[in-house]
């Protein structure tokens, strides 16, 4: 984005889609995050083995307002020095999604501000352009963007900021639903996909079991992941550590298993959005860069991998910082900010899902 085409304003972003309560602050004049803060449920829902949306909205509420107040004072602003609230309305927790959208509603009605609903996976597509200080770099365009996270897995062709269109995505689980739920198998909490990697890592990333690979053409970039989930479990089952009527045998799950299992699982993963990204440069040989985002893409192991394809194919390789790889209210002020140059902005009809 070009600093000399945005009009100054400064853009408060809220963050509510699922179970983190977020509020970032972005200066389009400086083109950098003033600050960035975030409250994670994930202990709440350790227990559950996974999100409890009731339990989600009611922690959004308690936190929304501090949360906002901590963004603000980290910027060492007051919402007087605020122009535009950019808040996620779609997709996600509908619950979860009401909070931060009639908190957004109700400030901006309140204090006279002007409003921008933004799409949460909009949010994520740009992610990788802020540095991990908060700047923001140069995006080549057009490039593909890479986007997996527990509730998605897609893989974009980006044209321009607010400007792209899907050419793939996962026609039934996502690729950290698969990590979560493998990981739920082997006796560990939500989410998964951080200890598969740890667990990958001390075995060095080695191919135990050889779970399936699905298929990709030039012509059919589509990801699936279930087939693999349901390889997994066959593979547990004849290991002795599975039941499929009782579910896991948790004696049974030995140290060995749980780590062989883990690499095997994310090397077939790595192998999967590496054929893809091939292709997909095949079929858009156009394209600049690969970026990686979604929660998955802190996965140090994939990032590597797909860093060697974009290598071969003299591509660059961009994955957003940690911190803005998983959910995140950077982002979506970093989207409101330019659509509130582009002059795209909601009114207080704005409803979440739509
Ligand atoms: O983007 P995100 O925070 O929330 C969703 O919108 O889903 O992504 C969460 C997902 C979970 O499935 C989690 O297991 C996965 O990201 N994840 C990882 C890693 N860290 C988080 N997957 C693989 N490797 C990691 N290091
Ligand atoms: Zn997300």
């Amino acid at each position: 984005m070009e600093a000399s085409n945005i009009s100054k304003a400064i853009i408060l972003g809220i963050e509510t889609s699922c179970d983190e309560t977020a509020a970032a602050v972005f200066d389009t004049g400086q083109q950098r995050l003033l600050s960035n803060t975030i409250y994670s449920q994930i202990a709440l829902h350790e227990a559950y083995g996974g999100i409890v949306p009731e339990i989600a909205s009611r922690s959004q509420l308690e936190k929304i307002t501090p949360i906002v107040q901590a963004a603000l004072d980290a910027a060492n602003i007051t919402i007087n020095d605020i122009d535009t609230i950019a808040v996620t309305s779609k997709p996600g927790l509908v619950g979860s999604l009401l909070v931060g959208t009639c908190f957004a509603k109700g400030l901006a009605w309140s204090c006279n501000k002007k409003i921008i609903g933004v799409d949460h996976l909009e949010g994520h597509i740009f992610s990788p352009a802020l540095n991990s200080d908060g700047s923001v770099k140069t995006l080549p365009f057009p490039h593909l963007c890479l986007s997996v996270s527990g509730g998605h897995t897609i893989l974009y062709l980006v044209h321009n900021f607010g400007d792209f269109e899907i050419i793939a995505q996962t026609l039934d689980d996502a690729a950290g639903e698969a990590f979560d739920k493998i990981a739920k198998i082997l006796g560990f909490g939500y989410p998964g996909g951080a200890i598969i990697e740890r667990l990958a890592k001390e075995v060095a990333f080695q191919d135990f079991f050889h779970y399936p690979r699905t298929k990709v053409r030039r012509d059919q970039l589509q990801f699936s992941f279930s087939g693999l989930k349901t390889a997994v479990l066959y593979d547990l089952v004849k290991h002795g550590a599975y039941d499929l009527t009782k579910g896991p045998i948790p004696e049974k799950i030995t140290q060995e298993l749980q780590q062989k299992v883990a690499s095997s699982l994310l090397v077939a993963i790595a192998d999967i959005f590496c054929n893809h990204v091939k292709a997909a440069f095949e079929s858009f040989p156009v394209t600049r860069a690969l970026t990686f985002t979604g929660g998955v893409a802190c996965n140090n192991y994939l990032r590597e991998r797909l860093t060697l394809v974009c290598q071969k194919q003299n591509k660059d390789f961009i994955a957003a910082p940690h911190q803005f790889c998983t959910d995140n209210a950077a982002m979506i002020a970093f989207v409101g900010a330019y659509k509130a140059s582009q002059g795209l902005f909601s009114d207080l009809s704005l409803d979440v899902l739509k």
